[in-house]
């Protein structure tokens, strides 16, 4: 089920990890899903499928269900982890990197002042393509103060390369957006999450529970709060451009690059550096299995944008460089 908690929705735990074992099911070449049969039947199909390789659907389960395939067809950038339209598809490749507003599962525009400081629940939107799911964070102190998140450097130890990662956006330069794939070996939300200060202590229950190594690595880094990875420990420091904290990744979390509109305190996603190591899977942040649900091929727009009465030249960040305005 799809909680929505001041127009923001928020998936809960129990939901993700079904929708993780349904993708992991579907992708599984003895129990693929057969798109055509989806095709033809329908919904029904999937709840069938669900229940016979996942296990039983209440009525919450099912809506949860309902809720993606409505996520899918209605053009929520901020929803559930996509489903049936990141299956089979061949790469395609982004000319440039879209800029799409960040609207919440109903597709009304999330104001950045409403995005809740030091949230642990999960907040994610896609970026730049289907499937490529983001972490939306607003940052914050031990008080849930926002904080200001500096411009910084970021090493990538896997090769000793850099990039500048530029800081964060809204009334308090306070958020940020970093993909939630682990670059160690993919794990997504609920396994990586976000932990705020306030569970930054030796002995919290788990779900909050931190390693003391990562604990350490993180009093050592001044990183008031991490992304851990449960799945084999990775850390990553939200404040200073998800570096890397402890391995076993050698590479940080690509950050999507946000706009904060003043005027309207809307929020957009406008690139990605493509000096950061890419998405994990991806050979580039440009290429990737499916198009936005929202995108337009035809404008090169985002539906939605054009309904918030944009023009099509709005919608695309002015590219130099080889396709890179980051540096
Ligand atoms: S997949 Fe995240 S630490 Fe291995």
């Amino acid at each position: 089920m799809i909680v929505i908690n001041k127009g923001i929705p928020i998936i809960k735990r129990d939901d993700l990890i079904f929708a993780i074992k349904l993708i992991r099911k579907m992708r599984n070449p003895k129990t693929r899903f057969d798109e055509r049969e989806f095709v033809k039947h329908g919904r029904d199909y999937l709840f069938n499928y669900a229940e016979k390789n996942v296990g039983p659907l209440d009525p919450s389960r099912r809506a949860f269900l309902k809720g993606i395939l409505i996520g899918i067809g209605a053009a929520a950038v901020l929803s559930a982890i996509p489903v049936i339209s990141y299956l089979n598809q061949p790469q395609i490749t982004l000319k440039s990197f879209p800029w799409i507003i960040i609207v919440d599962s109903n597709g009304n525009p999330i104001k950045a002042s409403e995005v809740p400081v030091n949230s642990p629940e999960i907040l994610l939107f896609q970026y730049p393509m289907e499937g490529d799911i983001t972490f939306l964070l607003n940052l914050g102190d031990e008080n849930n103060n926002p904080i200001e998140v500096p411009p910084t450097t970021v090493v990538i130890p896997e090769n000793g390369k850099t990039y500048t990662f530029p800081g964060g956006v809204g009334p308090h330069k306070s958020i940020v957006a970093y993909s939630a794939i682990c670059q160690h070996l993919g794990c997504t939300p609920p396994e990586i999450h976000f932990y705020p200060p306030q569970y930054m202590k030796a002995g919290m229950p788990t779900p909050n529970y931190l390693p003391p190594i990562a604990l350490q690595a993180a009093q050592q880094a001044n990183a008031i709060s991490v992304i851990h990875c449960d799945c084999h420990g990775s850390t990553y420091d939200p404040l200073h451009g998800a570096a890397v904290l402890t391995g076993p990744t050698v590479r940080p979390l690509p950050y999507v690059q946000l706009y904060w509109d003043p005027n309207t305190d809307y929020l957009y996603a406008i690139g990605m550096n493509l000096k950061a190591p890419p998405i994990l899977g991806h050979t580039s942040d440009l290429s990737g299995y499916a198009y936005l649900s929202s995108y337009n091929e035809e404008t090169g727009c985002p539906k939605m944008l054009l309904k918030a009465g944009q023009t099509p030249s709005d919608c695309y960040t002015k590219l130099e460089n080889n396709g890179n305005t980051f540096e």
